[in-house]
Order: C-alpha cells, then sequence, then structure tokens
C-alpha cells in the first residue's frame, strides 16, 4: 500500500515506542516523516535507518519554540498532512501519592504539549489543504485508573481537547480524534513495578499487552484518507480493559 505517498506526518515522542512503530510504517507507506522528541541519539539512529524520507527534531513539547521550530520544518518539507501527538510519560501515584510537583510535569507533558502541538501545527496543516491530528489518549481516558492518578486526568483532558479541537478546526479541513490503547509492550511501563503491570495486565479481558504494531496499523488508518467522516471520535484498541 501506498496511501500516503507525497504527505508529511509529524510524530511527536517518536524516537521509540509506538511513535517509532508508526514512523516506520508510514515510511514503508510512501510518507515523509518528522519525529520529534528528546532522546536526540536514538530519534537520530531512528531517522537514519528509515534514510530520505525521515528526519529527526528535537522537540520537548513543553516548549513553545521547538513546536514552532518543527512547524516551520513542517512547512519547508512541503507541509503537513499528519500529526501524531504521541509524547506522554507515566508517573504511577494514587492521588494521595501525588505531589504538586508531580502533578504539574505530568500535566505539562500529557496535556499541555498536546494544546501546544495542536496550536503549532494547525495552521500549517490548514495551509497545506488540511489533514488529519491524532492524539494518543489511553484506556485510562476512558475510565478510572487505580494508582494513576495523574496520568489518568491528562488523558481525559485529551479526549476532551479532541472534541473541542474537532469543531474549532472543522472548518479547515483538519479532523482530530483521539486514540485510547490499553496497555502496551513498551519502555512506558517500566515506570511500574512488576506489580503493578501484574495487576493491569489482570484487568485486560484479552489477557495480554498489546504490540506497537497494532496500534500503529489504527493511528494510519485514522490519519489516512479512508475515514474522512470520522472527526472528534475516540477509538478504543485496548483488549477490552475500559468495557
Ligand atoms: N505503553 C502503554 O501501555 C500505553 C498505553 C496507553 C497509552 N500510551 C500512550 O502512548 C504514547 C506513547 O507511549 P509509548 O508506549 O510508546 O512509551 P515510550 O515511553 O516508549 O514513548 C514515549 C515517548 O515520548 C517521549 N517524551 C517524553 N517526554 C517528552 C517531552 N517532554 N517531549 C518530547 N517527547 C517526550 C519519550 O522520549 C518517548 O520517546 C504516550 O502518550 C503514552 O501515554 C501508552
Amino acid at each position: 500500500m501506498n496511501r500516503f505517498h507525497g504527505k508529511t506526518v509529524l510524530i511527536s515522542g517518536g524516537a521509540r515506542g509506538q511513535g517509532a512503530a508508526e514512523a516506520r510504517m508510514l515510511v514503508a507507506e510512501g510518507a515523509r516523516v518528522i519525529i520529534g522528541d528528546i532522546l536526540d541519539d536514538q530519534g537520530g539512529a531512528l531517522a537514519a535507518e528509515l534514510g530520505a524520507a525521515a528526519r529527526y527534531i528535537h522537540l520537548d513539547v513543553t516548549s513553545e519554540a521547538d513546536w514552532d521550530a518543527a512547524a516551520r520544518l513542517a512547512e519547508e518539507t512541503g507541509g503537513l498532512h499528519g500529526f501524531v501527538n504521541n509524547a506522554g510519560i507515566l508517573v504511577p501515584g494514587t492521588i494521595l501519592g501525588t505531589s504538586l510537583e508531580s502533578w504539574d510535569r505530568v500535566i505539562r507533558i500529557n496535556q499541555t504539549g498536546c494544546f501546544l502541538g495542536m496550536r503549532a501545527v494547525a495552521p500549517v496543516m490548514a495551509r497545506t489543504g488540511g489533514g488529519s491530528i491524532v492524539n494518543i489518549s489511553s484506556d485510562a481516558g476512558l475510565r478510572g485508573t487505580p494508582g494513576g492518578f495523574a496520568y489518568g486526568a491528562t488523558k481525559w483532558a485529551l479526549r476532551g481537547m479532541t472534541k473541542s479541537a474537532a469543531l474549532d478546526f472543522v472548518g479547515r479541513n483538519i479532523r482530530v480524534n483521539s486514540i485510547h490503547p490499553g496497555p502496551v509492550d513498551t519502555e512506558l511501563l517500566q515506570t511500574r513495578t512488576a506489580e503493578q503491570n501484574a495487576l493491569s495486565l489482570a484487568m485486560v479481558p484479552m489477557g495480554r499487552l498489546g504490540t506497537v504494531d497494532e496500534v500503529a496499523r489504527l493511528v494510519l488508518f485514522v490519519l489516512s484518507d479512508d475515514c474522512p467522516f470520522m472527526t472528534g471520535a475516540e477509538i478504543a484498541a485496548d483488549g477490552g480493559i475500559s468495557l
């Protein structure tokens, strides 16, 4: 398939994990990708592996200046047709176990980063003729999350921000949808103890972790022209954990 021939897609947090899987799959389907992350070595190595179709840019999603630079690069690369708001961190903690400092950090990366990203790239995307934004929320944005208070707050926020942005951008031909993966086998889960991960896995009706490729295939579908009437939707790929 060559669904993304001639199209450019920006992925935040794309140096590893789900974002890296999306970058690989997009390039295989003909896209140019801009990989943004704070992991410069890993992001640079991934771009080198993917060749001329990939560029790496240092992008701390909490920095307005970094977003401006990413938007400029997209403009120079021929515009922007897709954007995956994928960067995120998981800091485990119940409400009583969450310090203000930790809360602020999670909100700033997961939620404010998503806001800054959509605000920075939408004008470029509109000038390109429109496109598709995918915000990576979580099953934690569809249900309560025991022991993940701040993380869950941000993932619910992304779900709501997606719907408001979908309405704000509808006249610019930009679709905005949220994807809600269940537990996926990436380094993110290493921030939790083995016991916490076992408890989370026990809640998944399918009884297994998701894979990065399973999420990436769904992200590509939502980015593509295969679902032109879909905007403001919340799509779960979570082994049934949010049911
Ligand atoms: N792995 C899971 O179980 C799971 C489940 C549901 C949702 N998610 C979400 O999927 C997304 C991708 O996570 P993943 O599973 O691939 O984990 P990951 O930790 O491998 O990837 C997250 C990426 O975000 C980057 N990042 C962190 N802070 C950043 C910042 N300030 N600026 C730019 N990039 C930053 C990291 O460097 C990393 O490359 C996250 O938003 C996460 O919350 C993950």
